[in-house]
């Protein structure tokens, strides 16, 4: 499934590209040997392991997990949600924060990928299940697949033989496929057991059938590529969504594993995430979850922070390039099992918000952390979200005509202030556009004052305004905000304020003003100052939650 993500998209070739590329990523350890070790022969300090950059918003991102932090050095971790009394006073707050994302996803569809080697790992995994049984009983269409991987691996190692990839996939023989049969047999009896103890554990929680087998989705062999034969290892042929819609509809929870039938009847190991990013596109779910390794993290390298959201087009530059791949089925510098598997839960997460899963999320085991995670603003892990600015980009100096089209007739009527030719051409870098088929139908200008950013030129063209562009535009340039580092944004208005009120911007004096820009303020105009706190850029996702962008 992942064959053709990121190509043309991939960043080999980006002037953004770091010494070392996605070779860095796949030895976290090794460079963190090389920094104990000091200076390298050239004297050189060691730079640290850089999983990508971004294309507009450029992030020094990597993957941690606990073992790879040094004690004091862990990066910042959103909140979560703990649920459970502080101090003795329930976190109402916290309860009624909870309010909305428990009525937007009661009733919708999501998949949450479970790893063998969480179901292996007990305490982990009964966390996981307890969360799992808490997000059923608040009214969302369960789906479970199960990854085997470890489980398989320790299968075939117990039958005193190693197990055999070639490009980073299985290759199955007829030993390994009967071992492959038990492994996801012994998983799904685990989970079963783990969630019904899991809703016995909620009180009054009345507990749900579930529901498995391979007659969920067909299978085909991978077959015989480059010369090597991958022999039981299959891919995903058709998804049967409307059986899986099915069951959901009758209140089971749907538990799957990568044992797959062919037409002719033939069983084939499907690699589990595969099979989980295929089932949430078949079935169109709201979010695809792939739970993590414990304190398996993204990070900034820059700012030492989780990274709390992605959007698609990061994520592709990220999971999806072709250095990335080749870096994690090198044979010369084989990855670790934990890069391996961000390298594939990357690629799956991808391509499923590619085509039309409106979320993936990326979550730790803790306990907590996946009720954190889709109940609350924070969230807990890592976000890849879907596009809803596709279409936005900065603007480029063939763009200056299209935003003088636009901006003219406003200047002429006062709504905005008069730009020149010269002044928009000079100033062109801070301009961004909306198109739709290459023509531009919005634009904003957004400029920096230190710790503050200013909204400019925003406007839509009359006949796209009314189909949430403005927002879009707006929540693009809070975003570009964000990423400065900046903390309040303004806008000076004559007529529009109404507009700006309505999306959390406060009326404040001119006093209020950076002093460089009270220095240019035009006393004549006499615009009223509208000016907003910034959020996080996860909170700024979060609200695009509950956008309609269906009609965009
Ligand atoms: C303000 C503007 C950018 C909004 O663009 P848009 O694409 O129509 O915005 P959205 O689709 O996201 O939002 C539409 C909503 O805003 C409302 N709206 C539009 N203009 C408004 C105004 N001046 N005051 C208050 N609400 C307004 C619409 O009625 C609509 O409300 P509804 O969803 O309840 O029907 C657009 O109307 C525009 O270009 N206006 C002229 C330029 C301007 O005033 N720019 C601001 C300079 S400070």
């Amino acid at each position: 499934a992942a064959a053709g993500l990121g190509a043309g998209s991939g960043w080999a070739g980006s002037r953004l590209r770091p010494a070392g590329g996605w070779r860095r990523f796949a030895s976290v350890n090794k460079a963190k040997e090389e920094a104990a070790a000091g200076p390298t022969e050239e004297g050189s300090q060691p730079t640290p392991p850089v999983l990508a950059p971004t294309l507009e918003l450029p992030r020094n991102l990597v993957v941690r997990g606990l073992d790879d932090v040094e004690d004091g050095d862990l990066p910042a971790m959103s909140g979560g949600f703990s649920g459970r009394p502080r101090d003795g006073i329930l976190e109402a707050d916290a309860l009624r924060s909870c309010a909305p994302y428990i009525h937007r996803h009661r009733g919708s569809s999501m998949l949450v990928h479970l790893p063998g080697h969480v179901i292996d790992d007990t305490e982990a995994f009964s966390s996981v299940m307890d969360d799992l049984a808490l997000v059923r009983l608040l009214g969302v269409r369960l789906v479970i697949v199960l990854g085997c991987r470890k489980l398989i691996d320790d299968g075939v190692r117990a039958r005193g033989h190693e197990p055999v990839f070639a490009n980073g996939i299985r290759i199955t023989d007829e030993e390994t496929m009967r071992v492959v049969k038990q492994a996801a047999g012994a998983a799904r009896f685990e989970v079963e057991s783990m969630l019904s103890k899991g809703f016995q554990a909620i009180p009054g929680g009345s507990g749900c059938n579930v529901v498995g087998g391979s007659g969920f989705f067909t299978a085909q062999p991978v077959g015989v590529r480059d010369g090597v034969d991958y022999g039981f290892t299959g891919e995903v042929r058709r998804v049967e969504a409307a059986r899986i819609h099915e069951r959901l509809d009758a209140g089971d929870l749907v538990v799957l594993t990568g044992v797959g039938h062919s037409a002719s009847g033939t069983t084939f190991n499907v690699r589990s995430t595969d099979l989980a990013a295929s089932v949430a596109i078949a079935m169109q779910a709201t979010k695809l979850v792939f739970i993590m390794g414990a304190g398996d993290v993204l990070v900034d390298a820059d700012t030492n922070k989780q990274v709390q959201n992605l959007r698609l087009k990061d994520a592709k530059m990220l999971f999806g390039s072709e250095d990335c791949r080749d870096a994690c089925s090198a044979e010369d510098e084989p990855a670790t099992a934990r890069q391996k598997r961000w390298q594939w839960v990357g690629c799956s997460s991808v391509e499923a918000v590619e085509r039309g899963v409106r979320r993936a999320h990326l979550v730790s085991p803790n306990r907590g952390a996946l009720i954190a995670e889709l109940y609350t603003r924070d969230g807990y892990g890592t976000m890849i979200s879907g596009d809803v600015y596709d279409g936005l980009r900065h603007a480029r100096p063939q763009d200056v005509e299209s935003i003088l089209r636009i901006v003219k007739p406003l200047s002429k009527s006062g709504v905005l202030k008069v730009r020149n030719r010269e002044l928009v051409e000079e100033t062109i870098d801070q301009y961004h556009v909306c198109t739709r088929d290459e023509a531009v139908v919005a634009c904003g200008q957004l400029t920096q004052y230190g710790a503050y950013a200013e909204i400019g030129a925003m406007a839509v063209v009359p006949e796209y305004r009314g189909h949430g562009r403005g927002e879009a535009v707006l929540n693009y340039l809070e975003r570009t905000a964000c990423s400065w580092g900046t903390k309040y944004i303004f806008v000076l208005s004559t007529v529009t304020m109404e507009w700006f009120i309505e999306r959390g911007f406060v009326e404040v004096p001119v006093s209020k003003l950076p002093e460089e820009r009270q220095a240019i303020y035009d006393n004549e105009r006499k615009s009223k100052v509208y000016m907003k706190k910034l959020l996080d850029e996860r909170q700024v996702d979060a609200d695009e939650l509950f956008w309609d962008i269906g009609t965009f």
